[in-house]
């Protein structure tokens, strides 16, 4: 095993010379991708951005704002090979974790409706549906609504 995969993964904060790397899963996760400008103003901005480094190698990382006691988790991904390993729950809590330190009573999302991987990782850990926006994300041949999630914290 190389000596960088030796090392525990962590979570810490994005910076931006994270980006080659986390364009590069969004990329690779995402048919319709944030840009890399998406996130830099993200990082800029003071937005809450996380990232999972094993040893310098990123697998993971998403966006959160916080704010008049409303927490909004803007994305949330896992590189394609380190999926349904747990790190994307694992993240996820990381950000329910800030946001209750942050004061917020609730915690929302927006998921693609064909989206059943991580509706069903938002379910698991207490997220209902409270809404819907219709057409709300582009889709091959045409628009798809977003589910609108909510955890109360
Ligand atoms: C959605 C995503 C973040 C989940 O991360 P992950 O590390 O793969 O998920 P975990 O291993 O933590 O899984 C936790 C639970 O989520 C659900 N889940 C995750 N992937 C799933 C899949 N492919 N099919 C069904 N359920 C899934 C399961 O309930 C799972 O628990 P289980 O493995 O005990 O059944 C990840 O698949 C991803 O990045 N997908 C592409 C980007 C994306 O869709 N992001 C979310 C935008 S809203």
């Amino acid at each position: 095993m190389s000596a960088q995969l030796d090392e525990m993964p962590k979570i810490r904060r994005m910076t931006l010379s994270d980006l080659d790397a986390v364009v590069a899963i969004e990329r690779e996760v995402f048919l319709f991708p944030w840009s890399r400008g998406n996130f830099s103003d993200s990082v800029t901005a003071g937005y809450h951005c996380s990232v999972l480094d094993q040893g310098g190698h990123l697998f993971g990382y998403g966006v959160m704002t916080v704010g008049a006691e409303e927490a909004h988790l803007l994305t949330l991904s896992i590189a394609a090979g380190s999926q349904r390993k747990g790190w994307g729950e694992r993240l996820l809590r990381h950000f329910i974790q800030i946001a209750k330190e942050q004061h917020a009573r609730s915690m929302f999302l927006d998921v693609r409706e064909s989206n059943h991987a991580a509706a069903r990782l938002y379910q698991r850990i207490g997220f209902r549906q409270i809404g819907r926006r219709r057409d709300y994300y582009p889709a091959m041949g045409g628009r798809e609504d977003s589910l609108i999630m909510e955890l109360e914290l």
